[in-house]
């Protein structure tokens, strides 16, 4: 059949195939939200350096905690066996090359849903090591307090440090900013920056 299609459009799937494949997991379910806008910073970075991006939005989703009933733990590629959206997001964070995580600081820590979701990829887990080793990882934090340190911002830090390094993968980059009210983000112009720099890094980082 491939050999039956004009040149141009074997071209275009072979371009489309052959792009890095990065996914955004916004997980604020706020209008106007400060991570959601890095996210899409970061997402204009990828495509401007030439990915295929896909935003997923955690928080429309319905995810269940991981029960911990060890079912996915057995032989490789066993499935985790609750049944909700996870299931279509699994196969797309396994043909990832990169991906960046928004979050805003809920309660000094990264929110509920990014939470949720992460907790998960324990069924991407296997004898072998994670389905997420080698890909590279962002993380995108906002937080209402003025520091780091006092708004809990460092702990989501370290906890996606953490996680990165358990599953052997990369970090791309890690870019935070205080911002409190919907869209107050959007008027730092360096730190909306530094998202699309770490968009691109993350579009090159197959
Ligand atoms: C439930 C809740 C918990 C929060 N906890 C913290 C916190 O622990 N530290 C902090 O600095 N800001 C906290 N904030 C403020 C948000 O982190 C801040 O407004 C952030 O910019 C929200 O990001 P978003 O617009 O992407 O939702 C909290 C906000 C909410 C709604």
């Amino acid at each position: 059949m491939w050999r039956n299609q004009p040149f141009g459009r074997q071209c275009a799937w072979r371009i489309i195939m052959s792009s890095t494949y990065v996914i955004a997991l916004k997980s604020s379910p706020r209008p106007q939200s400060n991570s959601n806008a890095l996210a899409d910073q970061a997402i204009a970075g990828a495509q401007a350096a030439g990915a295929q991006v896909e935003s997923i939005e955690l928080h429309r989703m319905s995810i269940q905690p991981c029960d911990a009933c060890d079912g996915c733990q057995g032989a490789t590629d066993d499935p985790c066996v609750i049944e909700d959206d996870m299931q279509a997001l699994y196969p797309k964070l396994r043909r990832a090359d990169a991906i960046v995580i928004a979050s805003p600081v809920y309660w000094f820590a990264l929110s509920a849903q990014a939470k949720l979701c992460i907790d998960r990829w324990y069924a991407l887990d296997g004898p072998q090591g994670s389905a997420l080793a080698g890909k590279q990882f962002g993380l995108v934090l906002t937080y209402g307090d003025s520091d780091p340190f006092a708004s809990g911002a460092i702990n989501a830090i370290r906890a996606f440090q953490d996680m990165c390094r358990y599953i052997r993968a990369g970090i791309a980059g890690i870019v935070c900013g205080s911002a409190s009210k919907p869209g107050d983000i959007q008027r730092q112009a360096e730190v909306m920056a530094r998202a699309f720099d770490l968009g691109r890094k993350l579009a090159g980082g197959r």
